[in-house]
């Protein structure tokens, strides 16, 4: 991958090297000498991230799909944001923490410093290894949280996406969607369960999470490829049951 970019030149194989849905290949001349082929331009795994609002069974989703992946012999690797690296959680812990209350632009570096911690030591490298990592939240809540939610801007939140992770997207992103009330009836038993939990941003008004909806809606309206929306209600099993036909066909 390149920072930024999406086609370069490859000294060590004289290709040209170019980047579709996050995903590089490279063209040039095949190593048998049969002429030009489009090849995958290293060896890479897979990068699937779930979004969505609180309490709407991120988590439950992404450990039906990890064990699910693993049983068909697929590596993974099982992250999340804010956090999946030591610096990256302790940044967690500040977002997190009621009593800190930092503003939406300090929240934005913040978000952004662990976010390039954990691309560059736990993401990339466990894509160069094949693996596929699945990731609880990404780029796309900072979009929608900071970018249009607290108002920073769409368009600045991009850029500072863009510079934390040298231009990495996911390869699918699942969106779980369900009515924030009933939604955050359920986060607040799981944190109620869970004491040693702190969150801050459960504890917005509801307003806040019915924006927080609606932009990950909009989202999915701006990269429908890429940004696949399911319905969160019901049992995790019926949830998991409309996510396998949204998988990459590499991967069922
Ligand atoms: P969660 O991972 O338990 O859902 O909680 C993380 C909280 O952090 C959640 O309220 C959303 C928020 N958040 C942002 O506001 N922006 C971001 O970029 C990320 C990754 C999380």
């Amino acid at each position: 991958m390149w920072p930024g970019g999406s086609v370069f030149l490859c000294v060590l194989c004289v290709s040209v090297v170019f980047r579709v849905n996050g995903r590089a290949w490279c063209l040039g001349g095949s190593s048998d000498g049969r002429g030009a082929a489009i090849l995958p331009a290293m060896p890479k795994g897979w990068f699937i991230t779930f979004e969505g609002g609180e309490g709407t069974g991120k988590s439950t989703q992404l450990r039906l799909l990890d064990d699910w992946l693993r049983a068909l012999g697929h590596r993974t690797v099982h992250s999340r944001e804010p956090g999946g690296t030591p610096l990256a959680e302790a940044v967690r812990a500040v977002l997190l923490d009621p009593a800190l209350e930092p503003d939406g632009l300090s929240e934005i570096f913040l978000l952004e410093a662990a976010r390039h911690d954990h691309v560059e030591r736990v993401v990339r490298p466990a894509m160069a290894a094949g693996a596929v990592v699945l990731c609880d939240r990404f780029t796309d809540s900072s979009l929608v949280y900071q970018g249009l939610v607290r108002g920073l801007g769409w368009e600045e939140v991009e850029t500072l996406n863009r510079l934390a992770t040298g231009g990495l997207v996911p390869d699918l992103t699942i969106v779980l969607d369900m009515d924030p009330e009933v939604a955050l009836a359920r986060a607040h038993t799981r944190n109620s369960e869970e004491s040693a939990r702190e969150d801050r941003l459960d504890e917005e008004p509801a307003e806040f999470h019915r924006r927080v909806r609606e932009g990950f809606l909009e989202l999915a309206g701006r990269e429908p490829d890429r940004v696949r929306v399911i319905a969160a209600d019901g049992p995790p099993e019926k949830v998991f049951a409309r996510i396998h036909p949204v998988l990459p066909e590499a991967l069922r």
